[in-house]
């Protein structure tokens, strides 16, 4: 059920990104959902790598569909299911901490899509796109991959970044920043509805507040999840966002690192 539920508010969501959906559900213990959920500001600066992707067909002013992580000069990693439209709709914005500020940053039409072969609707895993910009972004610090499975381990925090959904407590399509405690594989398999939806170790990274309050949230799919300077993970599910007992589901960049660092050779 949960799996449908997801799958339809994915779509749902991006569709109609920005507004009110059903996933917008009160928070636990009646606190306020904030930012990100539940993040500070971030500028630019200190994430000169975090892109926005937005979409001519969003139902956002803005245009704002997913995040994405600059990788190479040309190319950006994002999420397999932010790619549900033609190329031509795309663009990647750097440096324009708010989207409705078009007075600044970089942007580039894609060039073309690669979705990870891996990739499955169903069980949601290897949830990995690499895009290659028409216009490369030059002169801007990417963010390496890391390559080492054992990054993702309990205790570690690890800081997610996007212009995703706030639930109305922050200001709108603007870059947030997010702490979120790696949690172990073991809480999300704890989790029945999480292994109904195809959570798996090798693959994805548990991470965020069992408590609830703080997460990633829709629109901030396909966005950095940054440890020790490196791109250890993409924001790709969650039941809802912020809800006590679903932490956030992360894509583990290196599950699939081999085929990612073809993807950047080329
Ligand atoms: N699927 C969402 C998107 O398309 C992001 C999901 C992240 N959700 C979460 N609760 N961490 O933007």
């Amino acid at each position: 059920m949960l799996k449908r539920a997801v799958a339809i508010a994915g779509v749902l969501l991006l569709a109609t990104a920005g507004a009110a959906t059903a996933s917008m559900t009160a928070s636990p213990d009646g606190q306020d959902p904030k930012l990100i959920v539940g993040g500070t500001l971030a500028s630019t600066t200190e994430a000169p790598w975090a892109i926005a992707l937005t979409n001519t067909e969003s139902a956002e002013a803005t245009g704002r569909w997913c995040g994405a992580t600059l990788v190479k000069a040309d190319k950006i990693i994002t999420a397999a299911h932010c790619m549900i439209k033609p190329a031509s709709t795309y663009t990647a914005i750097q440096g324009r901490p708010d989207l409705s500020d078009t007075s600044v940053g970089r942007t580039s039409k894609i060039k073309s899509i690669w979705i990870q072969p891996g990739y499955n609707r169903t069980d949601n895993r290897y949830d990995f796109a690499v895009l290659t910009l028409s216009r490369p972004i030059t002169g801007v610090p990417v963010l390496p991959l890391e390559t080492n499975p054992k990054a993702d381990r309990k205790g570690v925090v690890p800081t997610v970044y996007g212009w995703g959904e706030t639930q109305d407590t922050g200001p709108a399509d603007t870059l947030e920043k997010l702490a979120v405690p790696d949690l172990g594989d073991a809480t999300c398999l704890a989790n029945q509805d999480y292994t109904a939806n195809g959570y798996a170790a090798a693959t994805n990274i548990c991470a965020g507040y069992v408590e609830g309050g703080r997460d990633a949230c829709q629109g901030d799919s396909g966005g950095p999840l940054v440890l020790n300077g490196r791109l250890l993970g993409t924001v790709s599910w969650g039941k809802g966002c912020a809800e006590r007992g679903y932490p956030g589901v992360y894509a583990q960049i290196a599950s699939a690192a081999k085929v990612l660092q073809a993807q950047l050779a080329g």
